[in-house]
């Protein structure tokens, strides 16, 4: 699997590292009140474990499907609730975790349904936000990496659902877009 990365953008330690300032920042602007995690499937699982694991607070923790991408490199630029029933989110201060902000249109989506659905208030958090120009007008709240315009895997992200389980975040080689 690894043969097939070009390069490694950023290894597991420096996100690790990186990921204990997200929670220190998370948690000072929480204090006090519970946090309900929703992690939006499947990118943000990994991003999600180990950042809910530096959060030692009462939290709970929620999942929901969407689908953006069909399995390429591109945005199919339509938001998809893919779930029979969504979170119970209703009162609830909501911490919304994605993998990757891009576009913008699938944190954008979520976090205005999960508002429209009663939620006080959402904060985002993502492990990477890419540096270009959004289709909708949405930043995240927390960002543990800036990077460049690139398709990325590792960390939770996929490419045709492989390589989630890298530890760290890199970019595939050319010939693996071919084969
Ligand atoms: P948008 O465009 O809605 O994208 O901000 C968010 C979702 O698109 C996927 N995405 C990627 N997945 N490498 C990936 O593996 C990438 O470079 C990439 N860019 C976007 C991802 O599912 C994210 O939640």
């Amino acid at each position: 699997m690894n043969d097939d990365i070009a390069k490694v953008l950023i290894d597991e330690e420096v996100i690790l590292r990186r990921l204990d300032t997200v929670a220190d920042k998370v948690l000072a602007d929480f204090e006090g009140n519970e946090i309900l995690v929703v992690g939006i499937l499947t990118g943000a699982l990994v991003f999600m474990a180990d950042l809910c694991r530096r959060l030692p607070v009462p939290l709970q923790i929620e999942t929901l499907s969407v689908a953006s991408y069909h399995g390429g490199t591109e945005s199919s630029g339509v938001v998809e609730f893919l779930d029979a029933k969504l979170p119970e989110v209703k009162g609830r201060k909501i911490l919304l975790i994605d993998d990757i902000l891009d576009t913008g249109r699938t944190l954008k989506a979520v976090k205005d349904k999960l508002m429209t659905m009663g939620a006080t208030s959402v904060k985002t958090g993502v492990l990477l936000s890419k540096e270009k120009e959004r289709a909708e007008e949405v930043e995240a709240d927390y960002v543990a990496f800036e990077i460049g315009d690139e398709f990325v895997v590792g960390y939770g992200l996929d490419y045709q659902g492989r390589y989630r389980n890298l530890p760290f975040v890199g970019v595939l080689k050319e010939e693996v877009y071919s084969r």
